[in-house]
């Protein structure tokens, strides 16, 4: 188990991808007290040179004993990898924070966004889920609400960009763009259709209820990680032609009756939250400006007329920072802390 140390040893699976290469910029950006830092990715990348603080490190393939020595792994490289290497790694000593869905929804791990359920870490086992980008960004906003008027029901409608099913997708939107606009052919290999120009309403697989895995993970994890297994929620989830940045139409009904000038009052004082609300001046949130940036902001607040006691909502966060590797580092920042 992890000891409090000035320094630890970190490990980086799937540091090559899309969250883990931003794992390193925010790793150093924060300076987080790494001592050692190991770099692990597929065979395809095996001694590509990756850097971090002005150094070179070359990027290894996992080994039975790749985990020996290390204190923190932060995992970023898929659910079969993490299935089969957190529990390696956890028996070699270390604590894992897992990106990928594998752990998120097992009741013996904790799954956690610090700004919300950061003392769920207490009761971790050697594993700590991270959860959906999505999900991560919407109950950042929505645990402050809850606590003062108790959200009943969530209706939520996503806007995702392409660098949450990481690089490749980033490449083809990129490519497809360039093709379309030079009127080639475009080639259609990591989406079931064309994302260029396009709007998908289908991220992950369908499932037997009709709803996709993507859809299914916003449901049940937000109520996992607010604790509150009795809110109401349903999503749809939709993939954009944006490369970085995920926005949300969130609706909410409430037990008490709350005003949207109460809402803002409440989201300024939130951590992690930036309130964008000036719609006379065309001020909102947009995923351009949330990129590279560690805030959920939220914006187009306003009273739902339909129902009695509803607010409406546009969230808008960074899915690779605080929907992937920002919010496992802070999870880290905590574990430290707690020692
Ligand atoms: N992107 C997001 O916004 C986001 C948000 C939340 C959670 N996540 C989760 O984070 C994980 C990574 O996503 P990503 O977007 O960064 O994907 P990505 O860009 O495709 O990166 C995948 C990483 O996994 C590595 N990898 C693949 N097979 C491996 C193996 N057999 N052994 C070791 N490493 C292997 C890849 O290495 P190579 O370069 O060598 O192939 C690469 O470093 C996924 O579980 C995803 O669900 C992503």
């Amino acid at each position: 188990m992890l000891k409090k140390k000035e320094k630890y040893n970190v490990a980086v699976v799937g540091a090559t991808g899309a969250v883990g290469n931003e794992m390193l910029t925010i790793l150093e950006e924060r300076e987080f007290p790494v001592d050692t830092l190991r770099l692990f990715a597929s065979e395809r990348s095996e001694g590509k040179v990756l850097h971090f603080k002005g150094k070179e490190i070359a990027v290894e393939t996992l080994k039975e004993d790749s985990f020996n020595g290390v204190d923190i792994a932060l995992f970023s490289a898929g659910a079969e990898r993490s299935k089969i290497w957190a529990p390696i790694a956890v028996r070699s000593g270390c604590v894992v924070i897992d990106n990928s869905s594998q752990w998120r929804m097992d009741p013996e791990v904790p799954l956690v966004v610090p700004e919300v359920n950061a003392y769920d870490l207490k009761w971790h086992k050697g594993i700590i889920a991270n959860p959906n980008c999505s999900t991560i960004q919407m109950v950042v906003v929505l645990k402050p609400i809850h606590d003062v008027a108790k959200i009943k029901r969530v209706v939520v409608t996503t806007f995702q960009s392409v660098s949450g099913t990481g690089k490749r997708a980033m490449d083809e939107l990129l490519q497809q763009t360039v093709d379309l606009l030079n009127f080639r052919d475009i080639k259609i290999q990591v989406y079931p259709h064309q994302i260029a120009f396009n709007v998908l309403p289908h991220i992950d697989k369908f499932l037997d209820n009709g709803y996709t895995k993507e859809e299914m993970k916003m449901v049940n994890e937000t109520k996992k990680i607010m604790g509150d297994y009795s809110i109401k929620v349903t999503a749809t989830t939709v993939r954009v032609p944006v490369f970085r940045g995920h926005s949300e139409s969130v609706n909410i009904e409430t037990e008490r009756k709350i005003t949207a000038d109460e809402v803002r009052e409440i989201l300024k004082k939130a951590p992690g939250v930036v309130v964008i609300d000036n719609p006379e001046k065309n001020e909102y949130p947009l995923p351009i400006y949330a990129s590279g940036k560690d805030e959920v902001f939220v914006g187009r607040i306003r009273e739902d007329e339909s129902i009695e006691k509803g607010i409406n909502m546009w969230i808008v966060a960074d899915n690779l920072r605080k929907g992937a590797a920002l919010n496992a580092i802070q999870i880290a920042e905590e574990l430290i802390k707690m020692l």
